[in-house]
């Protein structure tokens, strides 16, 4: 194996012109999302989530984006969880898209809040028997003895669920973040990439800069 050191690409497949982008960074991302999902990028709606903690400390994860509209980008995840524990005390938050097959990174930045009730539900009920089982049996981000605790909270849910559709839990539901900044990154020859920024401005309107890479 070669040293870490000497791990390099070149970027060689594609430009980006600020005329490329439009007005609008959603509509773009949702063009550059289409086409990330038609050239087979691996799990392309993964995205990192980085949240900040009461203490000013940041934390990322990742999680997986399942709608995408002018009102913003929706995930779903444990509301109770160290995410969910972070976003209650700091709404601001960003997500990270790297789609190394077409050498492409989104940068998006906003504040969160909780999607509806009947969004969340709507969702949910849309999500195979064993994730919706999932969703009662882990008290996700919380220290447990061993998997087996985890085995037999799954069984309790199995037995008390018997026969029964398995609603929501209070504490499961969506997330939406309002970006307020989004950055395309295209990546480019000798490391000279292109960089496109969008930023709400104070009359809300989006502004677009070219940063340098
Ligand atoms: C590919 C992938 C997709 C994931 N999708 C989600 C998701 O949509 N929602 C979620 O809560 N966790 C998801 N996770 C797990 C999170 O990365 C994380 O472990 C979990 O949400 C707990 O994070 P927290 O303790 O910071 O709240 C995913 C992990 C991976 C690797």
């Amino acid at each position: 194996m070669s040293s870490i050191a000497d791990i390099r690409k070149d970027y060689m497949q594609a430009t980006l012109d600020e005329a490329d982008l439009g007005e609008n960074p959603i509509v773009f991302f949702e063009k550059w999302f289409a086409q990330a999902d038609a050239a087979m990028v691996n799990e392309v709606n993964a995205m990192t989530l980085a949240t900040v903690d009461d203490q000013s400390k940041p934390h990322a994860r990742i999680v997986l984006l399942k709608a995408i509209d002018d009102k913003g980008f929706t995930f779903f995840t444990n509301y109770q969880s160290n995410k969910g524990k972070n976003l209650s005390v700091n709404p601001n938050a960003a997500l990270v898209f790297f789609w190394p097959e077409l050498e492409r990174q989104v940068r998006i930045e906003g504040l969160i809040e909780k999607v509806s009730k009947a969004e969340s539900d709507t969702y949910y009920l849309s999500r195979p028997r064993g994730s919706r089982l999932g969703a009662w049996a882990s008290p996700q981000s919380s220290i447990i003895e061993n998997r087996a605790v985890l085995e037999a909270k799954e069984k309790e849910f199995l037995e008390h669920f018997d026969g029964k559709e398995i609603h929501r839990p209070e504490h499961w539901g969506g997330y939406r973040l309002k970006p307020n900044r989004v950055e395309f990154w295209q990546g480019r020859s000798s490391r000279l990439h292109d960089r496109i920024c969008f930023e709400l401005d104070t009359t809300n309107q989006w502004q677009k800069f070219r940063l340098a890479p």
